[in-house]
């Protein structure tokens, strides 16, 4: 028998933002239409074997012409916020210069029908798709890379500031520089140590001066940004992998966020910082990467266990694999553990300096499929009532915690991983567009509506 369980939205407080989170690239498609140029995501994922199937950010969702349905299905689930990007190669196809009217005019529209519809609007300026126009000159390895970057946020403040009051400067910079310029598993596929400390220094930078763009821009701004974050556990007690989980974490949780706190590069694994310095980097302008952010989007979805690895560069580190610890885990492999996402918020709520935080995206994939009109997605549903009720218990601990959103609204382009992982809440048919809201689409409405009277009660 299904028990009755009263986790309802209403437990986190009434001025509670809870909302999905899309991005640009991963959802609009319409890549070359109204002037768009194209963004390093179109052009590296025709390279052979980048992306999973030769998948490309093309039809995504086709987000731009669809957004008013699908922002209809947002109001629908019961959500108050929306979270989404703007197209750096949308507003300003030449990267730099003047705006595309067409561009202004398009999130112009999205952000009114949020309005209309009740949806508060939170924008992200840089989710991932640099202009190509750009990185033919260099890219985030550029150091005219802060210069685009100001201009960019300026635009956006001045064209979208009167209406839109909550801004995200960077998503996930730890990811899009370690994933982009070190690994070369993500858009601009680079594998150099010089390029990725390069990146890592003017996102840092990016970061900062985007919000203070931003603050003297918009009246009345509430500005944040968001960082990756994962609980990081060392596989043995062993001297070697205390030592290489530290390394981890910083590269992982700390390097982004200890310079914008004004802690500076952190310093304290003198191997690894070390080694950084000795490449080229000048860890200078502790006050120029500092800003006091009104909140901090924390975005989290699995913990890492590390091992010491002296095969690896520079970290001398690995990770071992979920599966291989036998321990839940999702369709890619990511370790489920509302534990670990408890730990990791606690950890970061322990910072100086931070005044508001938000779980600016937290999800699962999971190999969904559609039978009969349905999706019963009930992993997913576990997924976020267990990391809810995770959430609930670190507010009433009295953590300052604001605001939730789920990622995503739509099974969309999951970049490397093309469209095979499955995050949404509703189930897209690529080729045909068709949407159909999956069961963790109703559990989400359902949580949503409960007012505490018992009528709309969550079932688990
Ligand atoms: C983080 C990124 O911000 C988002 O773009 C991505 O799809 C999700 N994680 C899931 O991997």
């Amino acid at each position: 028998m299904p028990v009755e369980h009263p986790l309802s939205a209403q437990m986190f407080g009434d001025d509670f933002h809870f909302g999905v989170a899309i991005s640009a690239a991963q959802n609009e498609g319409a890549i070359l239409e109204d002037g768009r140029s194209h963004s390093v995501w179109d052009v590296f994922s025709r390279k052979k074997t980048a992306t999973r199937k030769g998948a490309g950010p093309y039809p995504a969702c086709d987000f731009y012409h669809r957004y008013k349905e699908d922002l209809l299905l947002v109001k629908a689930l019961g959500f108050n916020s929306f979270r989404f990007s703007i197209s750096w190669s949308r507003i300003l196809p030449d990267g730099s210069g003047k705006a595309n009217p067409a561009g202004i005019a398009y999130y112009n529209d999205v952000i009114n029908e949020c309005l209309r519809l009740g949806l508060t609007p939170f924008v992200t300026i840089y989710h991932w798709d640099l202009p190509q126009v750009l990185q033919q000159e260099g890219g985030w390895v550029s150091p005219l890379i802060n210069r685009w970057f100001r201009h960019f946020a300026r635009i956006c403040a001045k064209a979208f500031g009167d209406r839109v009051k909550n801004w995200l400067i960077l998503n996930e910079p730890a990811a899009f520089t370690t994933l982009g310029y070190l690994v070369g598993k993500h858009a601009p596929g680079k594998r150099s140590l010089d390029a990725y400390l390069k990146s890592v220094q003017h996102a840092v930078l990016a970061q900062s001066e985007g919000a203070a763009m931003i603050r003297a821009q918009v009246p009345g701004a509430r500005i944040g940004t968001t960082f990756s974050c994962s609980e990081v556990i060392p596989f043995s007690s062993r001297e070697e992998d205390l030592a290489a989980a530290s390394r981890v974490d910083l590269l992982m949780n700390r390097i982004f966020i200890e310079p914008l706190l004004g802690m500076g590069f952190p310093e304290d694994d003198r191997g690894l910082m070390e080694k950084m310095n000795r490449r080229n980097l000048t860890w200078k302008h502790a006050e120029k990467m500092q800003f006091g952010m009104d909140f901090i989007g924390l975005q989290n979805y699995f913990p890492v266990v590390i091992k010491h690895n002296p095969f690896i560069p520079l970290v001398q580190a690995s990770p071992v694999k979920a599966s291989d610890r036998k321990v839940p885990h999702t369709s890619l492999g990511w370790e489920i553990n509302p534990g670990a996402f408890k730990n990791i918020i606690r950890r970061f709520s322990q910072y100086d300096g931070i005044k508001e935080l938000m779980i600016t995206e937290n999800g699962a994939a999971f190999k969904d499929s559609l039978n009969r009109g349905r999706v019963q997605d009930d992993a997913r549903i576990a997924y976020y009532r267990d990391h809810l009720t995770a959430l609930l218990q670190l507010k009433q601990e009295g953590m300052n915690i604001t605001g939730y959103f789920a990622w995503t609204l739509m099974d969309n382009f999951e970049w490397a991983e093309g469209y095979e992982a499955r995050f949404g809440l509703v189930h897209v048919d690529h080729a045909t567009q068709v949407r159909t809201i999956k069961d963790s689409g109703y559990w989400w409405r359902a949580f949503l509506e409960y007012q505490g009277k018992g009528q709309h009660a969550v079932r688990i």
